[in-house]
This record gives C-alpha cells, sequence and structure tokens, in this order.
C-alpha cells in the first residue's frame, strides 16, 4: 500500500498543517509501502514568490518535517523539482483534464480573485500537477486536511479518464481526511480556515512559534458570546479551540465539553494554550537542531528524490507508452508483456 502527500513550502508552516496533515504522515510512514512525501516547490511558482527565498523556504520545510517526526529511514522524503518526472507526467495528463474541471477549482478561484497583477497559467493548471505528484507512483491514500478534498477528487477522475482512454495504467487514489482537526479555523476569524496566504500574524499559530507567542495569541483568539465551553453553528471560535484540544488530548470533544463545563472561556484558553506548548515545543526544539545543517539536508533531499525517481521513471515510461508519445516499445519490460 503506498501513501504520498505534498506540502508547500510557503513560509512557515502552521497548527493546522500539522494537526490536518503532518499526523497523518506520520502515521502513514508506520504503516505504508513507501510512504512518499513531497516538498512542491512547482506549485509555490503558481502565485507570486520570492525566487532568492524560495531553496531556503524548502529547507525549512523539510527541517520541519523532520522535526515533527518524519524519518527518511521510514519514508521518502524529497523536493518536487528534483524528479522531473512530475512536469512531464502534468502535460500528458492535461490531455485526459478539461478545462470545466479546473475552472470549477475553489481554490483557483479564491487564488485568482486575490493576485493583484496576475493570474498564472500555472495557478490554472495547479491540480493537474499535484495530482501528476499522486498518480506517479500508483499511491492508493493522500493524508491530506479538508480543503484539498477537491483536488484528491479530480485526481481521481483524472485517473479514471486517463484508464479509459489509454488502458489501466494509473491507480485511483482515495483521500484519507482526518475526522477532527481536518480544517483548523484563524484564531482571529474562525469563519476563515487558518492560512500563511491570508491571515494575520496573531490568527496563526506557527509551528516553530515560542511558548509565550502561543499563550498570548490564544489568549487573544477570538471567543464567541456566552461563557459555556461547547460546540455550536453560533460558536466557531470556541468550536475551533475544542477540536484543537481533542487533537492534543487524544480525547473526543465531548469529553473536552464536559470537562470545562462551567469553567468559562479564560480557563478554557489557558489550558489549550498549554497543551498546544506541549505539543510543539520538542518540535521547535529540533528543528533548531536541524536547520542550520543545509548540507545535510540537501543530501538527504537528493537521497530521497533518488529513490523516488526509481519509482516514478518506469512509471512514467508505461504513460508515455500508452499514449504513443516516443518510440514504440520504449517502457518498462511490464508494459511490452502487457502490450
Ligand atoms: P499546503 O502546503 O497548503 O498544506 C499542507 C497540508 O496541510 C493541510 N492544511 C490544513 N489542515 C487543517 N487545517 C488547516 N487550516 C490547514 N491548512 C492546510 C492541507 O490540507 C495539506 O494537506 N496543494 C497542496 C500541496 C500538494 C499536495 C500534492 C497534497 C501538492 N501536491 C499531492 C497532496 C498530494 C497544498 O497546497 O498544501
Amino acid at each position: 500500500m503506498r501513501i504520498f502527500s505534498g506540502i508547500q513550502p510557503t513560509g512557515r508552516k502552521h497548527i493546522g498543517n500539522y494537526i490536518g496533515a503532518i499526523r497523518g504522515y506520520l502515521e502513514g510512514q508506520e504503516r505504508a509501502d513507501p510512504a512518499i512525501y513531497c516538498i512542491v516547490d512547482l506549485h509555490a511558482t503558481s502565485v507570486a514568490y520570492d525566487p532568492e527565498a524560495l531553496p531556503g523556504y524548502v529547507l525549512d520545510t523539510t527541517a520541519m518535517l523532520l522535526a515533527a517526526g518524519l524519518d527518511p529511514g521510514r519514508c521518502i522524503l524529497f523536493r518536487q523539482s528534483d524528479v522531473r518526472e512530475h512536469t512531464e507526467l502534468t502535460w500528458l495528463l492535461c490531455s485526459v483534464t478539461p478545462c470545466g474541471d479546473l475552472q470549477r477549482m475553489h481554490q483557483f478561484k479564491d487564488k485568482s480573485e486575490r493576485e493583484q497583477e496576475l493570474v498564472r497559467t500555472s495557478l490554472f493548471l495547479y491540480p493537474v500537477l499535484q495530482a501528476a505528484d499522486i498518480l506517479l507512483y500508483r499511491s492508493d491514500e493522500v493524508p491530506v486536511g479538508d480543503d484539498q478534498r477537491q483536488h484528491i477528487e479530480l485526481a481521481r477522475e483524472i485517473a479514471r479518464r486517463f484508464n479509459s482512454t489509454y488502458g489501466e495504467v494509473l491507480v485511483e487514489p482515495k483521500h484519507v481526511i482526518p475526522e477532527v482537526g481536518a480544517r483548523i479555523m484563524d484564531l482571529q476569524d474562525p469563519s476563515t480556515k487558518m492560512s500563511t496566504s491570508y491571515g494575520t500574524d496573531a490568527g496563526l499559530i506557527y509551528i516553530d512559534d515560542e511558548p509565550d507567542d502561543i499563550r498570548r495569541k490564544l489568549a487573544r483568539a477570538e471567543t464567541d458570546s456566552g461563557r459555556e465551553v461547547v460546540r455550536g453553528p453560533d460558536k466557531p471560535g470556541i468550536s475551533n479551540l475544542i477540536e484543537v484540544m481533542s487533537v492534543t488530548r487524544g480525547a473526543a470533544p465531548e469529553d473536552i465539553e464536559r470537562e470545562f463545563e462551567g469553567e468559562g472561556y479564560g480557563t478554557f484558553k489557558n489550558a489549550v494554550a498549554e497543551d498546544v506548548v506541549g505539543l510543539l515545543a520538542p518540535v521547535r526544539e529540533r528543528y533548531r537542531e536541524l536547520r542550520p545543517d543545509e548540507d545535510g539536508l540537501e543530501r538527504m533531499l537528493a537521497e530521497g528524490a533518488e529513490r523516488a525517481r526509481a519509482i516514478a521513471t518506469p512509471m512514467l515510461a508505461e504513460v508515455r507508452d500508452v499514449m504513443g508519445i516516443g518510440p514504440k516499445g520504449a517502457a518498462s519490460p511490464a508494459v511490452q508483456r502487457r502490450g
């Protein structure tokens, strides 16, 4: 069983990424064969970005994932642009991707509305590159947060259409979205998801935030009128914090509500803050140790890329072969056998 997921090297990662996705990566590396995790630097070029800073952001994200517990002995961790097969497969998959499907993607609509100067073609093709990431490894499961649901559904659709057009080569992946914590909301505006692209600093808890910053941000988190610690549609702020605590304690949200019955928001927010500090402090400390060793991180990514390529190269050869690209029969022996 193969697991694949990708994460953008955009700025600092936040507790939404940790709770919604990175926890799933950790769980995945224990049971997949193999678990493959990719830092998607090509996706980062689909909106305005700083080319000088991008290589450093890739190392930030690499060190953060290692600090959180990813182990290159138990998973493949690599940089997307190191494996050129991703871009070639993107183009080939465009041949079975209707424009209309791309126009309907929520993230394309949101991001293109916010782009000030240029809506890049790469923003439009973003979901096809994401589908290529996944399909190149015949991935069975894709651990992600709720905001990626539509992209994974599109990847399934692309695989289906490809297989019915050219022959059964691709595997339809399924998303693995956690039951609790799949959509952590901004602390200042709990009607929108926590995101480095749109949120303010006060609304986000970064994985490498200092404990006092975490305490301050949670103390100032937007809460709703009333004082009961219970979930509800009119209580998005408290509901969000209950989800966070539910993850830090590994307890059901109902148990948290019961525990804090009659306590009021202040006590509850302090308790959430201490839990989050406890969860993130070891990751922050390890990150500080790992991040300075840039040569070591680059070496590790290069090894990861080599292992990824060993899967991607024969797979792409099969895709090219069934699509009639290149000389006949150039693909792996598996394809020649099938033919
Ligand atoms: P990215 O880098 O925005 O986010 C990485 C992961 O974090 C999850 N996430 C959240 N989960 C809960 N609450 C939140 N507020 C929150 N914000 C982000 C995301 O769902 C994601 O799982 N398009 C992807 C990267 C990608 C990818 C892939 C993912 C490229 N290729 C192939 C899976 C498979 C993205 O931008 O993630």
